[in-house]
């Protein structure tokens, strides 16, 4: 069988652990990894049995491989992948593509350069067989009209010794963000997957509220979207026991998604039909409570992996592309731009109004 002989760049907690699952990849082999850290590169290529390099550049021009992963802090995502991508290397990135929308703009120009190449996200969530699910039934139009979407995503509690263990997190400097850019990427992700851009936003983000830290762990944000239906994003690291909990409300019925359940309870007609034609003052319309069941698929890092090398090796639809990475960055800069600012936003995004921002709050820190 052929296989993508991989490298993998950056090897903190995501990367070493990358380095196990591709191991159990039929279609990838792992053939180097880099680390700027010499015993941490020199540790895990002699458990591994593979080449070590410190520098990306040496590994990029090394002939030793046909794809990186990307697994650095986030500020390095952008630069690293175009020049991936200019010595003539796959990407597979991971999230948040980039800290700000400017920097994707500018990979995925570097992208268009080279379009036999492939450009995928490490959007894991979306191949789990339980976000999958809801994927199916919204699109399937089983729902009817969407009304209102609520999600609260807090199960991403965090200790102030989390923070001070790797300088570079929580700092704008750093990481560009909080919560938005390092926990919620992979809701944000499967927000625009289900829903789309929204057209509107205001957004609300607490910056150090529960840690000492420079950026935002608490954020609300009120959304509008073309369709005429609005969405609640709620998300923080400060709070224990968190959710996970979305609700759908639509024409027909109410879908909730929490604790690894989806569970709809299905009107039998149009409820905005019912409300319009019954002639009983006080009544409602009939609902059947059905649990949805889906299957779990593998792991899903080794999914996007699989995925990444398909694609390259026999032309397979990418699951996330590094161009579908964007639009979680470019939520996560809205709200943080609007909350800044105090504005509502239209969407599309200014990106270089945002860099100025960003510029502005790393000048200030
Ligand atoms: N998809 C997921 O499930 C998932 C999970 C965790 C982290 N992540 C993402 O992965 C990235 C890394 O996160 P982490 O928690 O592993 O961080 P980490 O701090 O544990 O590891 C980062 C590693 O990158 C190395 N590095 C830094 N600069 C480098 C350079 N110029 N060249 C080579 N190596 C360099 C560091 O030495 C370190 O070993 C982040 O962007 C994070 O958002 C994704």
């Amino acid at each position: 069988m052929k296989k993508v002989r991989i490298g993998v760049v950056g090897l903190g907690k995501i990367g070493a652990e990358h380095v196990q699952t591709i191991k159990k990849i039929k279609n990838i082999r792992l053939t180097a990894v880099c680390d700027q850290q010499k015993k941490l590169a020199d540790k895990i290529s002699d458990e591994n049995n593979l080449t070590a390099f410190y520098s990306t550049n040496d590994l990029m021009n090394s002939a030793e491989v046909d794809a990186v992963i990307i697994a650095t802090p986030h500020y390095l995502h952008t630069p690293l992948a175009i020049d991936a991508l200019n010595a003539g290397l796959h990407v597979l990135c991971e999230k948040p593509v980039a800290v700000h929308k400017a920097d994707a703009e500018i990979m995925i120009a570097a992208h268009k350069k080279h379009p036999k190449l492939k450009f995928a996200a490490m959007l894991q969530l979306r191949t789990s067989g339980y976000w999958g699910k809801i994927k199916e039934i919204i699109d399937s139009g089983e729902l009817g009209k969407i009304y209102r979407v609520n999600w609260i995503v807090t199960y991403w509690f965090r200790t102030q010794k989390y923070f001070d263990d790797s300088p570079w997190r929580a700092t704008w400097k750093g990481e560009g963000g909080g919560v938005l850019l390092n926990q919620a990427p992979h809701q944000l992700d499967l927000f625009q997957w289900y829903f789309g851009m929204p057209v509107k936003v205001r957004a609300y983000c607490s910056l150090g509220k529960y840690h000492n830290i420079e950026v935002e762990d608490e954020v609300t944000a009120y959304c509008e979207f073309k369709e005429g239906f609005s969405g609640v994003f709620i998300t923080s690291t400060g709070e224990f026991p968190g959710s996970d909990r979305l609700e759908i409300m639509a024409d027909r019925g109410r879908l909730v998604c929490e604790n690894g359940k989806i569970i709809f309870d299905r009107a039998e007609s149009s409820v905005n039909e019912f409300s319009r034609t019954t002639n009983v003052a006080f009544s409602v319309p009939e609902i059947k409570t059905i649990e949805i069941k889906f299957n779990e698929k593998k792991g899903v890092h080794q999914n996007i992996f699989e995925n990444f090398a398909d694609s390259i090796l026999n032309g397979t639809e990418l699951i996330a592309t590094g161009e579908d990475g964007m639009n979680s960055v470019e939520l996560a800069n809205t709200f943080l731009y609007s909350s800044l600012k105090n504005v509502t936003v239209k969407l599309p995004l200014d990106s270089s109004e945002y860099a100025k921002l960003l510029l502005n709050k790393i000048r200030r820190t």
